[in-house]
């Protein structure tokens, strides 16, 4: 099989198509021929030598999502069947034209949505879901504050407060991104002046859940913007792993901060978040409520153009490698 493989830790340069033996599946997985697979900011981050795959995953092989087609069964494999259209997470190896996943971390693809589309769902929705909905435990009426609003999981946020019925602010750097993301059902857009943006959230209203996806300064901000008891969920660090923050504000208000990583969960705890998965999200997908937002479509041969685009903070959704 075809795959992207990091020669050794760089820049885009050195992910490189590669030949591979076609993976072998094991009691309880499945193999997919993947056709397409989508970028995410950590494979820009193992591709750097930062964030190692997993045990279970190839180790060179980045990519954390996928949709295909179930092309072999394991010993034991129950769910699933040979030809199915399926979609879902791994821990690494997505940039490739097989994988293996165990049957019950991939879920059926809603009729009429085509392999690309949904390929550039499972991470960011996955994502956004489990940190509003299942750990900040967001209620319909409340108000939702998302940052980074045209980035994948931004994106998916976004559509899925307007579907739970929540006011949702978004911000981000450019007006360009507010206006698009307000006909995804944005209520109100604040570009930050620098990493200032509290005072302009509170004139639209007080969150009580922020998704954080940016890190560094922008926490101390999140605490000044949130209601009492308000619920800031720890996503993304794109701004930095440090910064000082007003303890006060955390105490008076009651606030709970808490953080999340998808990739680094054991099995069962993929397998609770893709059932959730399916039960609530693939529902709202099958009745057009949400869909995914692609900003590019491009060959898994220009893997190192996509992660080019994703470095350079223009695009609005997610990138697409058609594999
Ligand atoms: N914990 C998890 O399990 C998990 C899973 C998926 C993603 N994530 C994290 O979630 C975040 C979003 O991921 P994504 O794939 O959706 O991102 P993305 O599509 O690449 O978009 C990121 C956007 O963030 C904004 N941005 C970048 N650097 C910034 C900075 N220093 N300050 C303010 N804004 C900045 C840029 O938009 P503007 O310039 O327009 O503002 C950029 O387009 C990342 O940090 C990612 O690592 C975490």
């Amino acid at each position: 099989m075809r795959a992207i493989a990091i020669a050794k830790p760089g820049g885009p340069d050195v992910l490189t198509l590669v030949e591979r033996p076609r993976p072998e599946p094991s009691r309880g997985e499945v193999r997919i021929r993947v056709r397409a697979t989508a970028i995410n900011r950590a494979d820009l981050l193992q591709r750097m030598g930062a964030y190692p795959a997993p045990p279970d995953a190839p180790p060179d092989i980045p990519g954390l999502e996928f949709a295909g087609e179930v092309e072999a069964l394991g010993p034991g494999v129950e769910r699933l069947a040979v030809g199915d259209r399926v979609f879902g997470l791994v821990g690494g190896g997505g940039y490739a034209e097989e994988l293996v996943a165990h049957e019950r971390t991939v879920a059926r693809i809603p009729d009429g949505l085509s392999f690309e589309h949904a390929a550039a769902i499972p991470e960011a929705f996955i994502t956004a879901h489990d940190a509003i909905v299942g750990q900040a435990g967001l209620r319909g009426g409340e108000i939702l504050l998302v940052h980074a609003v045209g980035s994948g999981v931004g994106t998916a946020a976004v559509q899925l407060g307007r579907a739970l019925g929540v006011f949702v602010i978004g911000t981000a750097r450019t007006p360009d991104k507010l206006e698009r993301a307000r006909a995804l059902g944005m209520n109100a857009g604040v570009v930050p002046d620098g990493d200032r943006f509290a005072d302009a959230v509170r004139t639209h209203g007080e969150p009580a859940v922020v998704l954080e996806l940016i890190g560094g300064r922008y926490v101390d901000e999140d605490i000044r913007a949130v209601q009492v008891l308000g619920r800031i969920v720890l996503v993304g660090l794109l701004a930095g792993a440090r910064a000082e923050i007003d303890l006060s504000g955390i105490l008076r208000k009651r606030v709970r901060i808490f953080g999340t990583v998808l990739r680094a969960r054991p099995l069962e705890e993929k397998i609770a978040a893709m059932r959730t998965f399916e039960a609530q999200v693939v529902p709202l997908l099958q009745r057009g409520l949400i869909a995914p937002v692609i900003d590019t479509v491009m060959d898994l041969d220009q893997a190192a153009a996509a992660h080019q685009r994703m470095a350079s903070n223009a695009g609005f959704g997610k990138i697409v490698l058609r594999c």
